[in-house]
């Protein structure tokens, strides 16, 4: 079952690489060991970072699965590689804020490390040259980047992945700070989460100590960045080693 064709190369991204397949409407995503941050500007390569964003991310997506969430992950292949189907993205990134730190605090200046009364949720414009800025709804719909209903929905999946995650990831003495999602429409038209959701994508911190296990050990040179992605692949697999 793991025979996969693999044919052009469609896409090339900062963490993956996209090919088609003989399905037209599915693509086989092959998660790379690259590191990026800060659009881009800083950039490490770390042996077995795509196999650990594989596994998570895969194992995240058919958790979300079980619970009613719509995807376009089909099945994970070996240890680098998913089929997912094959969609356009919104040029939209949803980031869903449970606790105050990163890219809010340098730009509003709130205090770090609180608890919000609620999850915030923020949308940026997906464009690498302007740097992802921040957008409200009425950009998005007044540009066509997405419209009323697809946000609407855009934002009940959000709040139903958080609480999926939470749920998930609190028994396993990890906090869930925020994370980022992509949206996508495949052929049929269904809106569908998109992309990964992995220690690239989100916030971790240990529940008893705060610890980083994600890539803020990257992007704040902290070191033990497998480390992190390691043990966050451990407690949700299960594993005692
Ligand atoms: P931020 O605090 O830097 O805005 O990040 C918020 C969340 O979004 C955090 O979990 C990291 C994730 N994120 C991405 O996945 N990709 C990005 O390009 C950025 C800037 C953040
Ligand atoms: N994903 C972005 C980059 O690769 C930024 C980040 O995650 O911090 O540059």
């Amino acid at each position: 079952m793991n025979e996969v064709t693999k044919h052009e190369m469609i896409y090339e991204g900062k963490a993956k690489r996209l090919y088609t397949t003989d399905d037209p409407n599915v693509v086989l995503i092959e998660y790379k060991d690259s590191f990026t941050a800060f659009n881009g500007e800083k950039r490490a390569e770390m042996s077995g970072k795509g196999r650990l964003n594989n596994l998570i991310s895969s194992k995240i997506f058919e958790y979300l699965a079980g619970n009613g969430i719509p995807l376009h992950f089909i099945r994970r292949v070996d240890d680098l590689r998913q089929l997912a189907s094959k969609v356009s993205i919104f040029p939209i990134e949803v980031v869903l804020r449970n606790i105050t730190t990163g890219s809010i605090v340098k730009r509003l200046g709130v205090t770090e490390g609180a608890r919000l009364p609620r999850p915030l949720i923020e949308f940026y414009y997906k464009d690498d040259a302007l740097g992802d800025p921040i957008i409200t709804e009425d950009h998005a719909l007044i540009f066509g980047w997405a419209a009323e209903d697809d946000l609407s929905i855009i934002k009940k999946i959000t709040l139903d992945v958080n609480s999926l995650l939470e749920k998930l990831f609190t028994p396993l003495g990890t906090v869930l700070v925020d994370f980022k999602l992509e949206f996508g429409r495949d052929s049929g038209g269904r809106l569908l989460l998109a992309d990964e959701i992995s220690p690239d994508t989100c916030r971790f911190w240990d529940s008893s100590t705060g610890d980083r296990l994600d890539k803020d050990r990257f992007r704040r040179d902290l070191g033990g960045v497998m480390d992190a992605y390691e043990e966050i692949w451990k407690r949700l697999s299960g594993r005692s080693d």
